[in-house]
């Protein structure tokens, strides 16, 4: 006979589930890597820049430098947008993921300030600390000036 099997917090199980909840407000039940090059093609000419449907504008790209973030928020949750390259736009959530306070972004990272976890600012991935897992990413497109969650 075979014990039942338990997922523990913090595994993948954990991650999907914050993500889930991050995201929820966009209706998107996968948070994957959101990155976006020049601007996004819509298919539709002369596309509005305004949201439609399922697109929140979390940020203006002029306001985040390239190489540096910016905090922002997305359905009321603390998200973090960077911008690696001129062209490229990447969001993660801004909770840690080792017990939940909000990072703050710090030069070309993301600090905790409760147990000093660090994450790189471009990537999520953990540099340092106790926590287990990166940064949940956010799905994010660049529109004309704006970066949108999708
Ligand atoms: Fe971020 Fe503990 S909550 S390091």
């Amino acid at each position: 006979m075979t014990p039942p099997t338990t997922i523990p917090a913090g595994t993948a199980a954990g991650v999907s589930r914050r993500a889930a909840l991050l995201l929820g407000g966009a209706g998107a039940a996968v948070a994957l890597v959101g990155c976006s090059t020049g601007t996004a093609a819509t298919g539709q000419p002369g596309a509005a820049k305004t949201d439609t449907g399922g697109s929140t504008t979390v940020a203006k790209l002029a306001d985040i430098p390239v190489g540096g973030s910016v905090e922002a928020s997305l359905n009321g949750k603390p998200i973090l947008v960077s911008r690696p390259s001129a062209g490229k736009v990447v969001a993660f959530s801004a909770v840690c993921t080792h017990q939940g306070c909000v990072v703050k972004p710090v030069g070309k990272e993301f600090d905790c300030p409760c147990h000093g976890s660090k994450f790189d600012a471009m990537t999520g991935e953990v540099l340092g600390g106790p926590a287990p897992s990166p940064l949940v990413a956010v799905p994010v497109s660049v529109t004309g000036d704006s970066v949108t969650a999708t």
